[in-house]
């Protein structure tokens, strides 16, 4: 008989069965959860991965409601599962559900959330983070030091790339990439690239605003400019950042083909998902290419690299930490507790799931509403009208 899974139990009264697969940060979400008679149990087994047969688990007979992680495989057999065991919720703590087979949810009527809104500065801070580290490779240097190579000053020691005046590239400007793409801009004073299917028309107002005040001050203004296709911006972009969903569209979408279309010193920022870049690929273009730099926080296959890559002095890598500030992860966590519990609740769906400050105030009840509900529509929910 396989061994039962470690759990921690809060409010084992409570009249709704929650389960978090994972501890998250903060206690907000605990408490919103138990204040709503729910029962809330958390995983505490000491294996960051769970398998699907660990969650069925963790599901067992009767459980109103799953926060899952992004790590997890949630396909038919899980949705089936918490639908057998009366489940009518589950949410990712993550703005990402590639992990998700939302049809599969639809086809057992099981809500499936996400928590968009209160990661976009801090993953922005992140690929920015990577752009300076790979830029003035950082990372190199401190290697060097704490080997106790340093002798002395040198005219050649770790050159790296000025960023003023150059230009940074954007593919997907949404949430995430046009406030990297103000990051750059505004603190760099880089000229911006983008490429989006949809014009992001505050992004330039913001960029022309902001060149007009340069102008104004005697400086050199920055300036934009939509790209006709990505090639355009791989081909003239210094600092490209990636931003995209990951779908069958952009599965590959940095290839050994499209690395050749970049600069020779360009830098290359991936804080998407691993799989939007060629892994194999972009290690053969780092090892012929000395002077590109890249800078990941997400990887093909995590959580292993591609053979070569950690040898690679000219790749900056961080294990998939772009949403990883205190105040983001505890709103993540909310968030997902709050998704679950509105769909247990019977709340509407918030109206938008942009605009989700409300729910993150500590000082006041959170809206009676599930922040982000991604197959509303498909199954019908109703929505918000606060
Ligand atoms: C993190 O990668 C997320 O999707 O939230």
């Amino acid at each position: 008989m396989a061994k039962p899974i470690a759990i921690e139990v809060y409010n084992p009264n409570g009249k709704y069965r929650v389960v978090s697969t994972k501890s998250m940060p903060g206690t907000r979400w605990i408490n919103l959860l138990i204040e709503q008679d729910c029962r809330v149990e958390i995983c505490t087994q000491k294996k960051t991965i769970l398998s699907v047969e660990d969650i069925i688990a963790l599901i067992g007979d009767k459980c109103d409601g799953v926060i899952g992680q992004l790590t997890e495989d949630w396909g038919e057999t899980l949705f089936a599962a918490l639908s057998r065991a009366g489940g009518k919720a589950f949410s990712n703590m993550a703005v990402g559900y590639n992990n998700v087979d939302v049809n599969a949810a639809n086809k057992h009527g099981v809500a499936v959330g996400n928590t968009p809104g209160v990661l976009t500065e801090t993953t922005a801070e992140l690929a920015a983070s990577l752009s300076l580290a790979a830029a003035r490779r950082i990372v190199e240097s401190d290697q060097f030091m704490r080997a106790g190579l340093y002798d002395g000053w040198l005219p050649h020691l770790f050159v790296g790339n000025l960023l003023k005046g150059q230009t940074v590239g954007v593919i997907g400007a949404g949430r995430i990439g046009s406030a990297y793409a103000r990051m750059m801009v505004e603190g760099f004073k880089m000229n911006l690239i983008y490429y989006d299917l949809y014009q992001s028309t505050r992004l330039e107002k913001f960029v022309t605003a902001y060149g007009e005040f340069l102008k104004a001050n005697g400086e050199q203004p920055v300036t934009w400019k939509r790209a006709a296709s990505m090639d355009e911006v791989l081909r003239e972009a210094d600092v490209i950042s990636l931003h995209p969903i990951l779908d069958k569209t952009t599965y590959h979408l940095i290839n050994k083909e499209s690395l050749a279309t970049m600069k020779k010193e360009a830098i290359l920022i991936n804080c998407s998902r691993g799989p939007v870049v060629d892994e194999v690929a972009l290690v053969e273009h780092l090892k012929q290419n000395p002077m590109f730099r890249v800078g990941l926080d997400v990887f093909e296959d995590e959580p292993y690299m591609k053979p070569g890559l950690a040898d690679m002095k000219n790749a900056v890598v961080v294990p998939h930490i772009a949403s990883a500030s205190k105040w983001t992860r505890e709103g993540m966590a909310t968030l997902a507790a709050l998704n679950v519990l509105g769909k247990i609740k019977g709340y509407p769906v918030w109206g938008d799931a942009n605009r989700v400050e409300p729910f993150l105030n500590e000082n006041a009840p959170p809206p009676a509403a599930s922040p982000s509900i991604v197959n509303s529509k498909a199954l019908g929910l109703p929505v918000s009208k606060l």
